[in-house]
């Protein structure tokens, strides 16, 4: 059976406690819909919108590797889940970037997750010099090879593609180009982990006019949403079109 989609939203360094005015909209505008639905606030409002969020699941948008102890300013994977949350994002290539995170440490975060009951979703994509010298497929797998959590099954860890010159540009490869690098993620994580199953994400400038065909590609089984989970009226079209 095809994994069952996933519309997950990353709200970056966006919200204060007002916008969670925009999930208790979503949450009484969803009508049975036919994905899995998840909201990676900043951890300050994890707690508080786990409490409206109703059929919506929580996550946080980066965890630390270690479960407590002398690390200012981190939370730990634990903490997210205590705050009611279900997910984990890891090694956004905003985190790669902003903070040199290596593919170990996105995968030690990533088996921290686990430890603490949380789903993994693991980002990986390449830049565009690396896509035009033709090197997309090779960074991409070799990132989803590097960051793979011990462990990591269908049900525990989710994978995203988002190529890092389609975030936040409003930019997109062609179908053919996520179909094609979805394909290879199909093949590379049947291999590392002996599941076909593991539910492949497509991040990157996705918004309601794009989000049906991206989400109609056999091997893409949801998308990582970045600007256009910000409100309700955008984030209910995209769950809408999956
Ligand atoms: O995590 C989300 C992605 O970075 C996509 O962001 O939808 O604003 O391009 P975006």
């Amino acid at each position: 059976a095809a994994p069952r989609t996933l519309i997950a939203g990353n709200w970056k360094m966006n919200g204060l406690n007002a916008a969670l005015a925009e999930v208790t909209a979503l949450r009484d505008g969803l009508s049975a819909p036919n994905c899995d639905i998840l909201l990676c606030p900043p951890a300050t409002l994890i707690a508080a919108m786990a409490e409206v969020a109703g059929p919506i699941m929580v996550g946080g948008q980066d965890c630390h590797a270690a479960a407590s102890g002398a690390h200012t300013g981190d939370i730990a994977a634990e903490m997210i889940a205590d705050a009611g949350g279900a997910a984990v994002i890891v090694g956004h290539s905003e985190r790669r970037t902003d903070h040199a995170e290596t593919d170990a440490q996105v995968k030690a975060k990533a088996e921290a997750a686990h430890r603490a009951g949380l789903i993994a979703i693991v980002c990986v994509g390449e830049t565009e010099a690396e896509r035009d010298a033709g090197r997309a497929l090779d960074v991409v797998l070799g990132q989803t090879a590097a960051s793979m959590p011990d462990g990591a099954t269908a049900e525990n860890t989710v994978i995203a593609y988002e190529p890092v010159w389609a975030i936040g540009t409003g930019r997109t490869p062609t179908l053919d180009d996520i179909a094609e690098m979805h394909d290879a993620l199909r093949a590379k994580t049947a291999e590392l982990t002996g599941s076909d199953a593991m539910r492949l994400l497509y991040g990157g400038s996705m918004k309601p006019g794009n989000a049906a065909e991206i989400l109609a590609i056999e091997t893409v089984n949801g998308g990582l949403v970045g600007g256009a989970s910000l409100k309700a009226a955008d984030f209910g079209a995209i769950i809408a079109a999956a």
